[in-house]
């Protein structure tokens, strides 16, 4: 018998609004076309449902080849060394976990998640540990169970801390701006954020330079991502705890 190797497979985020996005656009394009409605309302039936057609096309490409993209630019942003700790928070597949053991080849990746069925398709932490065995870096990743808004480390843990489309999914602001300040709590000074987001990635932004960190990129637009997200990278001065 002979062993297969499966590929890595970083699922498809929003399940539900793309498959909404995808059927809607389809019915309406059919309706358009075929019921009675009169010159006005088939034109605009056909534009909406093409735009809904197309952000479910937009949506699928940006899950499937624009975040691999994505996650080369910021991990590369960060600059990671062979040894170090890195956390992904709301690690999901293990997109950027996954990515960032590629590059600390002496280090250690840990992903935290409470895996979500609504922001991500078949989300669990066995098929994180698949795709990690898949990309051959099993022994570098760790994955926990947890929650953005209270992380399970000490202070100063990590020496990068990234999340890639995870911290808008808190409804409010002060959850976020909570998860922001657990995420410099666990950061070593001297220890490097990466954050990419589809919304209130300005805001990440001030929250992170209002206790003290530097952001030096961003937020500047990343153009894998559908819909549009932005990306911050900040550093945390090494006199700080
Ligand atoms: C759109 S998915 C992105 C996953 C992964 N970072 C990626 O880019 O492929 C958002 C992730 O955030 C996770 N998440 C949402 N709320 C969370 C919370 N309060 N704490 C930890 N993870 C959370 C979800 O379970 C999901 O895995």
């Amino acid at each position: 018998m002979t062993s297969q190797t499966q590929s890595a497979d970083y699922g498809l985020d929003a399940p539900g609004i793309v498959r909404t996005m995808g059927t809607g656009g389809f019915l309406l394009i059919i309706a358009a076309t075929l019921a009675p409605v009169g010159p006005a309302l088939e034109s605009a039936g056909l534009s909406m449902g093409i735009s809904f057609l197309l952000s479910a096309i937009a949506m699928i490409a940006s899950s499937r080849i624009g975040k691999l993209k994505a996650r080369n630019s910021l991990l590369g942003a960060l600059a990671l060394k062979p040894a170090d700790n890195i956390l992904d928070v709301g690690c999901g597949r293990g997109l950027l976990l996954v990515g960032a053991a590629l590059r600390a080849t002496n280090g250690r990746a840990v992903g935290i998640d409470l895996w979500s069925q609504v922001d991500q398709l078949n989300n669990s932490k066995a098929a994180t540990l698949r795709n990690a065995a898949a990309e051959g870096v099993s022994a570098r990743v760790e994955v926990q169970d947890g929650d953005m808004r209270s992380l399970p480390f000490a202070n100063s843990t990590f020496d990068a801390v990234v999340s890639s489309l995870a911290i808008h999914n808190l409804k409010t602001e002060a959850d976020r701006d909570l998860a922001i300040l657990e995420i410099v709590r666990v950061l070593k000074p001297g220890g490097k954020v990466g954050i990419l987001d589809i919304a209130n990635v300005g805001h990440y932004a001030s929250i992170l330079g209002s206790v003290g960190m530097q952001v030096t990129s961003g937020p500047r637009f990343s153009p894998w991502i559908f819909p549009p997200a932005r990306v911050i990278i900040a550093r945390k001065p090494p006199f700080i705890i």
